[in-house]
């Protein structure tokens, strides 16, 4: 069956370039698979630093490199995946049932997320071996 998300993927994000500048404009309708709850970002990260190392159940995120760059490997049931995210034009939707690791981060880089759901820490697999036990009913192959 068909997963109503589908899978991982980049997403082109509609922008608007002049000489002042480029202005990344993001809607929910049209851009995202999923409504917009909850913000945040990251920044100040120090090169050698990794960070995720979790999944979701339910919440679906949406990462974007608002500055700089770094590297995201995905495990979900199609196996693992590395996009490196460095245009904030392009973002990478992270649908649920997916093992996220951030690393590779450039100096200044600013990772800015949105997410479906307001945080909860009973929505996350922190631990990899219980996650890849429940993958077997998971749908979300990467693309
Ligand atoms: P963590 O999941 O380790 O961040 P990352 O995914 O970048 O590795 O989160 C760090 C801390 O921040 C942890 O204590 C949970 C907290 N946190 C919130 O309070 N609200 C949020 O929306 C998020 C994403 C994290």
């Amino acid at each position: 069956m068909q997963n109503k998300q589908a899978g991982a993927r980049l997403i082109r994000i509609p922008t608007v370039n002049d000489a002042r500048g480029s202005l990344v404009h993001i809607e929910s309708q049209g851009v995202l698979p999923f409504d917009v709850k909850r913000t945040y970002f990251t920044h100040g990260m120090p090169e050698d630093a990794v960070r995720g190392g979790h999944a979701h159940r339910q919440c679906e995120e949406f990462l974007i490199a608002a500055s700089g760059s770094f590297r995201v490997t995905l495990t979900d049931s199609a196996g693992e995946k590395t996009f490196i995210l460095d245009d904030p034009s392009t973002g990478l939707y992270v649908p649920t049932m997916t093992w996220r690791v951030l690393d590779g981060y450039t100096k200044g880089a600013v990772c800015l997320v949105l997410s479906s759901l307001s945080y909860d820490e009973r929505d996350y697999y922190r631990d990899f071996d219980p996650f890849e036990a429940d993958l077997a009913n998971a749908e979300n192959p990467i693309r």
